[in-house]
């Protein structure tokens, strides 16, 4: 994917501009307060670097799928409020997406100020990437920055037509993420090794093809490897597992693998339980006898051992998805191992988005990967080989 043109190129001056900055501030909200400050945190370094070259901010995000309607529970209020802590400027909240008090506000903008848009999905015309409302959106404004990486695999009015309406670049975080995620499969220094879980073969069919294209070796867990497993005509008791469909899948997958020379590796063994809960009775098993009355929980011991070798010889290691249920703590294991040998490792090491990159922020152990994506779909519409629309809208360097 071509490099979009970043607000660190030259050629751009944000002095006394007034810029309409897109992040991703979809953060989880309990009690309503911000539960998860990760993708707060990385967009500020954006927010900081246009302040200190002399910009006024325009922030714009959604926040959940309100659809068109506004809710008052998806309010960014409590985000607006977190990321004025966070970043330690006052950011005003305006009651609205668009019209005139906001294009107002806009155009009022002074260097060093912020203020946020409210949720851009109050809007039906977000969605449907409306001509008429990227035109409201970008009234006011100077320039545009979209820094949403998250959110760049969808064709949104604020993610793609505004950027056709004003000058525009990629912000700090969304340069990086296509910088690391475009070089995995660009220039990956090889041994390259994947290592994939989650629950579905069907739903990551495209991103395990490509990755069997690019990788040397695909490391499976989660209940995907039950899939695999029944495919291949082993027991599979009460685990998770897709019907005939996703199996046929499985099976065309690991011809896939033979024909492509990349080593599509399945567990050796499996922790078992006879519950779904942490009190539940616990058995490790080769994953070729699973017991009837039990399920798959996790990737087991050896086979964690094995993947932690894999990963240590590897010179570049992507990770999507928990090796098992990591969310109750005694299916945690797997889970822990590989983000364990992941952190160990001198070579690249990169995150995908979703549940293995919460899995990685949970543990404490983000700071020691490469780059911990804070896409959950984007990264792996990425990886799978499609072209984001929000980055495609941008200039290319
Ligand atoms: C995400 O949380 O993955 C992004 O913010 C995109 O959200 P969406 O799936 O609702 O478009």
């Amino acid at each position: 994917m071509a490099r979009p043109q970043s607000i660190t190129d030259p050629g751009v001056d944000y002095s006394n501009a007034r810029v309409l900055l897109r992040s991703d501030l979809n953060a989880p909200l309990a009690d309503g307060a911000v539960a998860d400050d990760s993708r707060l945190l990385a967009s500020i370094p954006t927010i900081r670097h246009l302040l200190d070259a002399g910009a006024g901010i325009g922030i714009c995000s959604h926040l959940g799928r309100p659809r068109g309607e506004k809710l008052d529970e998806l309010s960014l209020a409590p985000v607006a409020k977190r990321l004025s802590t966070l970043l330690g400027e006052p950011i005003e909240l305006c009651d609205d997406v668009v019209g005139p008090a906001i294009a107002n506000a806009a155009a009022r903008l002074g260097s060093g100020q912020v203020i946020m848009l409210e949720n851009v999905r109050f809007e039906a015309g977000e969605e449907a990437n409306d001509a008429a409302f990227a035109d409201e959106l970008a009234k006011g404004f100077t320039h545009y920055v979209n820094d949403a990486f998250g959110a760049a695999h969808r064709a949104h009015a604020s993610t793609e037509a505004v950027a056709r309406r004003l000058p525009s670049r990629a912000g700090l975080l969304l340069a990086r993420e296509v910088e690391v995620l475009g070089g995995l499969l660009e220039k990956p220094e090889r041994p390259f090794v994947a290592v994939l879980g989650g629950s579905k073969v069907s739903d990551k069919l495209p991103l395990i093809e490509s990755l069997l294209e690019q990788c040397d070796r695909v490391l499976v867990g989660g209940a995907m490897c039950f899939t695999f497993l029944a495919a291949l005509g082993d027991p599979v008791g009460r685990s998770l597992h897709e019907d005939e469909a996703g199996q046929q899948m499985a099976r065309e997958l690991l011809d896939l693998a033979v024909r492509r020379n990349c080593m599509l590796q399945l567990p050796a063994d499996i922790l078992c339980a006879d519950d779904f809960s942490a009190d539940a009775r616990l058995e490790v098993v080769p994953s070729d006898a699973i017991p009837d009355d039990m399920m798959g929980v996790d990737i087991g011991p050896q086979a964690a051992g094995s993947y932690r070798e894999v990963i240590d010889s590897a010179r570049t290691v992507f990770w999507n998805g928990p090796m098992g249920a990591f969310e109750i703590p005694p299916f945690a294991a797997g889970t822990h191992a590989v983000a364990e040998a992941m952190a160990e490792s001198d070579g690249a090491t990169v995150v995908g988005g979703g549940d293995s990159g919460a899995a990685v922020v949970q543990m404490g152990m983000a700071d020691r990967f490469t780059h911990v994506s804070t896409g959950g779909g984007a990264a792996l519409e990425m990886l799978e080989g499609k072209a984001l629309p929000g980055v495609a809208a941008l200039p290319s360097a």
